[in-house]
């Protein structure tokens, strides 16, 4: 049986993970809507765009440090809220927090987490994010609002892109999409004793922010979600005060609606090709974002980041930071805290070695120039 000690790329971590998780599980952190095109070209998209090292450039002392949304970074990539994670391990969200800890990263907490808000904030006394669904009720969006600003979460990200259960067809065939076990997904299951000991050591599972189970989530999940509008979105923006980011814009045009209504961050996301197929690549958006936005925004990436040389690419286009999903979740799924630390170190071990080799010794050092469109373009 492999184990972390000899995963040394993103992808080792992620084959690891899927030996690890049952069936069913896997297919879920992995898969993506429809025909999973987006999936595909969240990657593709980086292919466009090539590096383009100076030479002779001291560099002996590289600083990864940037801010963001008024937050220090000590390197520009933070980690995308994530539901359930004890399905992927038995630490889930505190693993996974606590990773973000030791390898200086920012934490962002799921509306859907399996541990409570309180929980984390215990476990993570660093920059954190709250992530916001409207869909279990306005009233309890606000109660939530106030939890994560009392529990002392710097930033609030609302997420504006699931207003419908997606169309994933791998959950179809392993009963997720049910809510349940088709027989070969339970022989899986009881294939991995590890994994189901991680499960039950930790009580039941919950959607640990609403105390209900997560199938009880399905009775309210798409209702108040199908509601959201600009409108909500001030009244949010103004409740919570602090730095405020709307999470799935892809459209310029609501960019310029959500700089209006004062919002501090946009993250451009396609949720990692998990809700809407057919919609572009965000590293292929970034330009056009920051000039709707006038650069007062300041713009974030997620869906697809997997090698340092993405965030160079992802910042020389304009936008301030990344952020990873499925990265993490691999690494926690493989091995817990120490498996998510170690996929989120790799990626920075990767941005540290690209900076020196393209001459680079700030993240201000990242600009235009840095990058040139490639002949991969279509
Ligand atoms: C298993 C899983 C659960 C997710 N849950 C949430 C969630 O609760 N809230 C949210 O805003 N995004 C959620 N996302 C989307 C991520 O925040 C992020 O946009 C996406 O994972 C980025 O793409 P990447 O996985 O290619 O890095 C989830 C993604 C995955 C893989």
């Amino acid at each position: 049986m492999p184990r972390l000690k000899h995963c040394y790329t993103q992808k080792d971590i992620e084959a690891l993970a899927r030996k690890r998780l049952p069936w069913g599980m896997w297919e879920f952190l992995y898969g993506g809507a429809d025909d999973e095109w987006c999936l595909t070209n969240n990657r593709r998209a980086f292919e466009h765009y090539e590096l383009m090292p100076r030479a002779c450039v001291d560099v002996s002392n590289i600083d990864l440090t940037t801010s963001v949304m008024g937050m220090d970074l000590e390197w520009p990539v933070m980690l995308s809220p994530t539901g359930m994670n004890r399905m992927y391990h038995g630490s889930g969200e505190i693993g996974a927090a606590r990773a973000a800890l030791k390898t200086g990263t920012v934490y962002s907490l799921s509306t859907y987490s399996s541990y409570s808000i309180e929980q984390v904030a215990e476990t993570n006394p660093g920059n954190k994010i709250f992530q916001l669904f409207i869909n279990p009720g306005i009233e309890r969006s606000f109660e939530l609002i106030d939890r994560a600003k009392i529990s002392g979460y710097q930033a609030l990200c609302l997420t504006v892109d699931t207003t419908a259960s997606p169309n994933k067809e791998r959950d179809y065939k392993t009963g997720i999409a049910f809510g349940g076990v088709t027989p070969k997904s339970l022989l899986s299951i009881l294939a991995h004793p590890r994994w189901i000991y991680g499960l039950v050591t930790g009580g039941s599972l919950q959607l640990a922010n609403l105390g209900i189970s997560p199938l009880e989530a399905d009775k309210f999940q798409w209702k108040h979600a199908t509601q959201l509008n600009w409108e909500l979105v001030k009244k949010i923006r103004d409740h919570w005060q602090g730095p405020f980011a709307l999470k799935g814009l892809l459209n310029p045009e609501d960019a310029i609606t959500a700089r209006q209504i004062g919002v501090d961050g946009i993250i451009i996301s396609n949720h990692g090709g998990r809700q809407m197929d057919g919609v572009p690549a965000p590293v292929s958006l970034i330009r056009e974002f920051v000039d709707a936005t006038n650069n007062e925004v300041d713009i974030i990436i997620d869906s697809g980041i997997r090698r340092g040389s993405d965030v160079i690419k992802a910042l020389a286009l304009g936008a301030k930071a990344c952020m990873i999903g499925r990265p993490y979740l691999y690494g926690l799924a493989a091995a817990g805290e120490a498996g998510a630390t170690k996929a989120i170190d790799i990626l920075k071990a990767e941005l540290l070695r690209d900076m020196t080799l393209l001459g680079l010794t700030a993240i201000n050092d990242i600009s235009p120039q840095t990058i040139r469109t490639g002949p991969n373009q279509g």
